[in-house]
Formats: C-alpha cells, sequence, structure tokens
C-alpha cells in the first residue's frame, strides 16, 4: 500500500512540549497523530526544559494506535542538533516520526536523515525507521518544495503551515486560513495548496493541512478541512479538542463513498480477470482502468480510517 493510504492522519494533535499538563490531556484524545512541540508552542527559556518532558513523555507510553512525532526547532536556531539528539537518543524507540519546520532546501532535510541514521547506530535502534515530515512555511521552501519532498526515503509528509507562511509573503490579514480582506476573486491559497499537494503525491507523501486558529469555531474549522480535504490533502492539524472529530469526520470518506470504490474495485476485478473486459458496466456507469485507480485512493482512505463494507458486490447476469 502505497504511504499516501498506509497511515491515517486525519486529525495531528499539537502538543506544546513544555507543558505537562497537556500532554496528559492528549494520551485521551482519539487523534490519529499527535506532535510534542519544541518549537513555536515553547518559550525560549523552555526549550532545554521541554526536551525532557518530551522524552519522558514519550518513554511513559500511553500513546497506542497513534503516530507519535516531536517537532525540533528550526535550522536557524541554535536548538536544533539538540533537539535531535536528546530525544531520540533518550525516547527513539517511542518515537516514529520528527517534524522539521521551516524547511527551505533539500540539504536540511538530507542533514537530518544523516544525523538520525548515526543517532540510531549510536544507540541500536532500528536504522530508517524514524521518518521525517517537512513543514513548508514559507516563500523558499514553496520554490523548492520538489526538491525537499525527494529528498530522503525517510519523508512522510509535506506540512503546510499557514500561520507562517502567509507572514513569509506579507499577506495582508491576520487571520490564519481565512481569505484575506480585499481579495475577491478566487481563493489566495489555491496556488499554494496544490503546489504541496503535487509535491507530496510526486513522491508518494501524505499531504498535512497545517491548523486553523480560530478554536472555538468549529463549524470554521470544518469548512477550512473540508476545502482541503476535498482537494485531496490528508489531514489537518488540530489544536482543541473540539476540532478532532471534525477532522476525523472530514477526512474520512463518506461511508456511501466508500462502499461506492469497494463496488468499483470488485466490479473491475470481476471485468477484467472473469471476463476479460478492460472497460465495464456498473448500473449506469462506465468503469476503467482510471475509475479503478480513483476508487484505490477512496477505498484505501476508508480503510486506514476503519470503515466496513456496507453493500456487497453481485455480478449481473451476462
Ligand atoms: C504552523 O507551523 C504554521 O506556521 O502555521
Ligand atoms: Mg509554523
Amino acid at each position: 500500500m502505497s504511504a499516501v493510504t498506509s497511515r491515517s492522519r486525519r486529525s495531528v494533535l499539537a502538543v506544546p512540549g513544555s507543558n505537562p499538563r497537556f500532554v496528559e490531556k492528549a494520551r485521551g484524545l482519539p487523534v490519529d497523530a499527535f506532535f510534542l512541540d519544541l518549537e513555536d508552542a515553547v518559550a525560549p527559556s523552555e526549550k532545554e526544559r521541554a526536551r525532557d518532558t518530551v522524552a519522558a513523555a514519550l518513554n511513559e507510553g500511553g500513546w497506542e494506535g497513534r503516530i507519535r512525532t516531536v517537532r525540533v526547532n528550526d535550522l536557524t536556531t541554535e536548538w536544533t542538533y539538540r533537539d535531535v539528539i536528546t530525544v531520540v537518543e533518550r525516547a527513539g524507540a517511542n518515537l516514529d516520526c520528527l517534524v522539521l519546520p521551516k524547511v527551505t532546501e533539500a540539504a536540511q532535510v538530507r542533514w537530518l536523515d544523516i544525523l538520525l541514521t548515526q543517532i540510531e547506530s549510536a544507540v541500536g535502534l532500528e536504522r530508517g525507521r524514524i521518518g521525517i515530515e517537512a513543514q513548508i512555511e514559507d516563500a523558499r521552501g514553496l520554490v523548492a518544495v520538489d526538491e525537499i519532498a525527494a529528498a530522503s526515503p525517510r519523508l512522510e509528509t509535506l506540512v503546510y503551515g499557514p500561520a507562517d507562511f502567509m507572514a513569509s509573503i506579507n499577506m495582508r490579514t491576520l487571520v490564519v486560513g481565512e481569505q484575506p480582506p480585499g481579495y475577491d476573486t478566487g481563493d489566495a491559497y489555491h496556488y499554494v495548496l496544490m503546489r504541496i499537494l503535487m509535491a507530496a503525491r510526486a513522491n508518494d507523501l501524505q499531504a498535512i493541512d497545517g491548523p486553523y486558529l480560530q478554536i472555538r469555531d468549529v463549524e470554521a474549522f470544518r469548512r477550512s478541512a473540508g476545502r482541503t480535504a476535498a482537494l485531496g490533502f490528508d489531514g489537518k492539524w488540530v489544536l482543541h479538542p473540539a476540532q478532532v472529530d471534525a477532522a476525523n469526520e472530514v477526512y474520512t470518506p463518506s461511508q456511501a463513498d466508500y462502499d461506492h470504490a469497494e463496488l468499483i474495485l470488485d466490479a473491475y476485478e470481476h471485468a477484467t480477470k472473469v471476463r476479460h473486459q478492460g472497460a465495464v458496466m456498473l448500473g449506469d456507469e462506465m468503469l476503467d482502468e482510471a475509475s479503478r485507480k480513483m476508487a484505490l485512493v477512496v477505498a484505501g482512505k476508508g480503510r486506514a480510517a476503519g470503515l466496513r463494507r456496507t453493500a456487497a458486490f453481485t455480478p449481473e447476469e451476462e
């Protein structure tokens, strides 16, 4: 199965790594993935202490079934290398991925790949198991996104960072995720989102949408998530328990679409293997190999999200 459909990341919870109370709360939330943050949710004075909190939280466990990640500081800071070394040396066995923020060139991903390999060898961890998630958060990162996406076999996702991105291009608004006032033609984010999505899909990575900061407005979160889900994004960051169910729902195919996709797969397999035909009708719908590929995506996302079929395929009489 491709990376795009193998592990669900519909909801990715941001957890400030310096706050043990938030870390404890996070354990009870039904998210697909979480990241313990060492970057922008942690004050400079707390950066070093946060590494201890994060490593201890990973080792204490209680994260069953969820993808466990840590966001380190970006490579323009003095903190990144020690973030990686401390967390992976102490808790690498209980860590699935590192999130590298503000990636602006492929060399930064390669640096992290090499450092991870060294640490894995030094402390006896399986080589190559810990993945990398690259945040695309500024103009330089977006311009280099194709090379970034191809920089390492450890890469699992590209993550859009809307807040930093909007600041980086001087967008004239303070409301993250909403259209800038005055721009009344089209979607101001369409190019950015599609650019990231293309680079992700061309390299078999997941594409993850970033945060929506108005945490009390769940309907607005749902609208924002719905737009990227419709384009093909795999999930979105969540900042608050109220956003979790909405994300899980929005990035899961509907039961009807899931059933339909499984029917297409069955009907097409029956057509090609039993009847030796490359095009076939399912009800009023003409199916061919391209229909199968579209159905595979929806079926893959549905299976990964734990959906069960409610409609069985019965071949039509000749
Ligand atoms: C996330 O990191 C963002 O900048 O939106
Ligand atoms: Mg950011």
